[in-house]
């Protein structure tokens, strides 16, 4: 039996996790725990933090129009992402040096998402070397987010190793060719605390490849069998352009807002790129994905599954894996709840039509 949504949960600092009912409810307690700078460095954008809000406010540019006299007594979350069943359509997206958050950093991480029945995304930055990710999570074989260093070396080295670790996945990020202008790093550069490292980077932090082309692609296949997701793709005709290449995979994306300041919203972008390429290709999303009826947006509009950013850096902050399994459980049941609501008991159901601009 699922441990449901109600089990009473506490962080060892005392915080009851079972207090919080909606995922953006652990923001400010999180923020308030952290150093300044770690605080700084999980929310920080750049510019007006105009793709920020772009993200959330494209969620509530959509209404549902339920379907009633349904049979939804039996509601099926499942899905598979690449081959591999998950229990629901979130993953943990890619993100640094989880150890800023908890000691157990991806630990934490992988172990959560396994209990909850699905997979994280881990990051080139992760704090803790790729083996014990690997087995931390158990049954769901994460995927390994790739920064396509300047070092070609490098980066043969750490696909071949995330191969030989069991991870399920590349996911190459393309949305960071160079630096962000963020202007609160640039004023006080990030200074990693003691004992937070990038475990899997030996001889320390490596510049990003600036030359990189579709063409590159070819190469980076040619380094391990592993199925090859994009992460950061926007456009119609780069998606295209993915397809052609043979990449299996996309996460249409903005980074969370973090990139380019005035890219547009990722839901708008999967909109369009879900229309175009009509299923061709698996197809994911993240940004601004803070509930259960975003989720089911986003999958009605397109999406396989969706990932979430910042909402588990959150629950690590508060709860280390109780933290993130809170964040997850509340999902699944929003997302359980939105579906016996509109009709639509299995996620294939989830289609376009419950939907209508607001
Ligand atoms: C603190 C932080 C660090 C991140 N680090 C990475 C990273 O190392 N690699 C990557 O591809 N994306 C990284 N991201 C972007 C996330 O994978 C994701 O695209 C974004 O957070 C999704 O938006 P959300 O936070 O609104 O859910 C990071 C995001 C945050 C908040």
């Amino acid at each position: 039996m699922r441990r449901g949504v109600m089990a009473g949960r506490f962080a060892s600092s005392g915080t009851a996790l079972d207090q919080f009912w909606r995922v953006e409810e652990l923001e400010a307690p999180a923020r308030e725990r952290l150093a300044a700078a770690t605080a700084e460095f999980l929310s920080g954008v750049p510019g007006d933090g105009r793709t920020l809000s772009a993200n959330r406010a494209a969620f509530a540019r959509w209404q549902f129009e339920p379907h009633v006299l349904v049979d939804v007594s039996l509601r099926d979350l499942s899905t598979t992402v690449l081959g591999q069943r998950i229990e629901l359509p979130v993953m943990i997206a890619p993100s640094a040096l989880h150890r800023l958050y908890h000691p157990d950093g991806e630990l934490a991480t992988a172990r959560a998402a396994a209990a909850a029945g699905t997979l994280a995304v881990i990051s080139t930055s992760s704090s803790y070397p790729l083996e014990d990710v690997r087995a931390a999570a158990a049954d769901f074989a994460p995927w390994f987010q790739l920064y396509w260093v300047s070092d070609r070396e490098m980066t043969r080295y750490l696909v071949e190793r995330a191969h030989a670790a069991g991870f399920a996945a590349i996911c190459l990020t393309v949305d960071a060719a160079v630096p962000s202008w963020r202007e609160h790093e640039l004023r006080a550069p990030f200074v990693f605390p003691d004992g937070v490292i990038q475990a899997n980077l030996p001889g320390g932090p490596h510049v990003h490849a600036t030359d990189l082309t579709w063409e590159s692609l070819a190469w980076l296949r040619s380094l391990s069998p592993l199925p090859l997701v994009l992460k950061g793709v926007l456009r119609v005709d780069d998606a295209r352009r993915a397809v052609e290449h043979g990449v299996d995979g996309l996460i249409v994306s903005n980074h969370g807002g973090r990139q380019l300041d005035g890219s547009i919203a990722s839901l708008d972008a999967l909109a369009a790129v879900a229309e175009a390429l009509d299923g061709s290709i698996e197809l994911y999303m993240d940004g601004g994905v803070r509930s259960g009826s975003d989720v089911a947006v986003a999958v009605a509009l397109g999406a396989r599954a969706v990932l979430i950013g910042r909402p588990a850096l959150w629950g690590l902050t508060l709860g280390g894996e109780a933290g993130v399994a809170r964040v997850l459980a509340l999902l699944r049941g929003q997302l359980d709840s939105a579906m016996g609501l509109l009709g639509a008991p299995t996620l294939p159901s989830l289609t376009r039509d419950l939907l209508r601009p607001a």
